[in-house]
């Protein structure tokens, strides 16, 4: 069988190196991997991932059996609908599924259809009728672009003025794309986790939960990130948490989706706060996490490719998943200036070194392959992922292997996974 992935970063990697596993793969390719993707399949540069053409005519120009896309803009953009229309086979929602996460107000009314516990909010496309309804509602404000800006449009604040000023800000346009609409909802308290699931259109299976690490500095301190680290399996959770998630939101929004005539076909990222009410969900995405896939491939003991096709197909087999009974546990390595202004260009040493220690693996996120070796191309790094038979173990073993990695203004949590 032969796989196209799209994406670049630490989540494709990881998808690529459990694709590349499976006993069908004949061949990978991804547009437009990383040099850690390198060693597993050849890797397209100069494509814009969001060019719904340019994706359709690389797949078939390559005869592919299935194209995986792994970030949130192409799936925006359309690159599903486009394939399906050229009758290339891929796994991820189409455009208007993808909605989930590009449209803040969308996942609300979604939600609210299908009777899934959230935080009550309204959106807005007028400055004067959101400014008066901040000062209608309690502290703290919860205000929000729209539609996708890649962690930058959300304020939190106990601050009306500051509030006001960001839902003008959104308004106006200044997240692009993410503009035009805001949504105002009430804060939800409560300690936060995610859940990953597999959907076929009509059902869903759920993988495991992770804990990342969103604060750029240990104790929880610092701007927020992409994510600093993560670890698997996280056992502080209600038992019937992901059985919960299943049924009563992730099920609920296939089947809202499917009366719209959307056959969710794709991973579905439930970020939940654990509320004194019960668990509501924060939001949804429609891709997995960055770095969560990173620790939930190395801990699952399925035949990834089989399951995305046959989710593709629409016909995923029933049941539970099966794991390997190993925790895994990753700590991003980042640049300095990250978040705000990485620096890049700065050689990095000890990645083959890393690579060959027993259950730890290197997986990209920014680096670049040159003459001279490989240097640092953006914020977040390397992801080093390592594996033992509890989280501590694992814990131990991604610290010593991360202790023999270099580049110039490296930075990284020392607080990962620590209970
Ligand atoms: N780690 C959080 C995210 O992928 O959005």
């Amino acid at each position: 069988m032969r796989v196209l992935l799209v994406g670049g970063g630490g989540r494709e990697h990881a998808l690529g190196w459990k694709l590349a596993q499976s006993h069908t793969i004949t061949d990978l390719i991804a547009v437009p991997g990383n040099p850690g993707f390198a060693q597993l399949g050849a890797c397209i540069p100069g494509i814009d991932i969001k060019d719904t053409e340019a994706i359709v005519d690389l797949a078939l120009a390559n005869a592919i059996d299935l194209v995986v896309i792994g970030p949130e803009a192409p799936l925006a953009a359309g690159v599903v609908d486009a394939l399906t229309e050229a009758g290339v086979r891929a796994y991820g929602p189409t455009k208007t599924g993808a909605r989930l996460e590009s449209s803040k107000a969308f996942a609300k009314e979604i939600m609210r259809r299908a009777g899934v516990p959230t935080a009550n909010s309204r959106a807005f496309t007028d400055v004067d009728e959101a400014i008066d309804y901040l000062e209608t509602v309690k502290p703290p404000y919860v205000v929000k672009a729209d539609g996708l800006a890649y962690g930058k449009g959300v304020l939190v604040t106990e601050d009306l003025i500051a509030a006001q000023g960001w839902a003008r800000l959104c308004i106006s346009g200044e997240f692009g794309e993410a503009g035009s609409t805001v949504v105002i909802e009430d804060h939800l308290a409560g300690q936060e986790v995610s859940v990953f699931a597999i959907c076929d259109g009509t059902r869903a299976v759920a993988l495991e939960p992770a804990r990342d690490y969103k604060r750029h500095l240990d104790g929880g301190r610092g701007p927020n990130t992409g994510g600093m680290g993560c670890y698997s399996p996280v056992t502080d959770l209600p038992d019937d948490l992901v059985d919960r998630t299943i049924t009563q939101v992730i099920d609920p929004v296939l089947a809202t989706l499917a009366e719209d005539g959307i056959e969710y076909r794709g991973f579905l990222y439930a970020g939940l706060v654990l509320t004194d009410e019960g668990p509501k969900v924060l939001e949804f995405n429609c891709r997995l996490g960055d770095p969560e896939t990173q620790v939930l491939l190395s801990r699952l003991n399925e035949d990834l490719l089989e399951l995305l096709v046959s989710a593709a197909e629409g016909y995923m087999p029933d049941g539970p998943l099966q794991w390997y009974d190993r925790a895994a546990v990753d700590v991003v390595l980042t640049a300095a200036g990250y978040p705000d202004n990485p620096e890049v260009g700065r050689a990095i040493s000890g990645v083959n070194e890393v690579n060959s220690i027993p259950n730890v693996q290197v997986f990209h996120a920014n680096t670049k392959r040159t003459p001279d070796g490989l240097i640092t191309a953006g914020g977040r790094v390397l992801n080093i992922v390592a594996t033992g038979q509890t989280v501590p173990e694992a814990r131990a073993l991604a610290y010593e292997a991360a202790s023999h990695i270099h580049f110039g203004g490296i930075h990284f949590r020392r607080d990962v996974a620590q209970s």
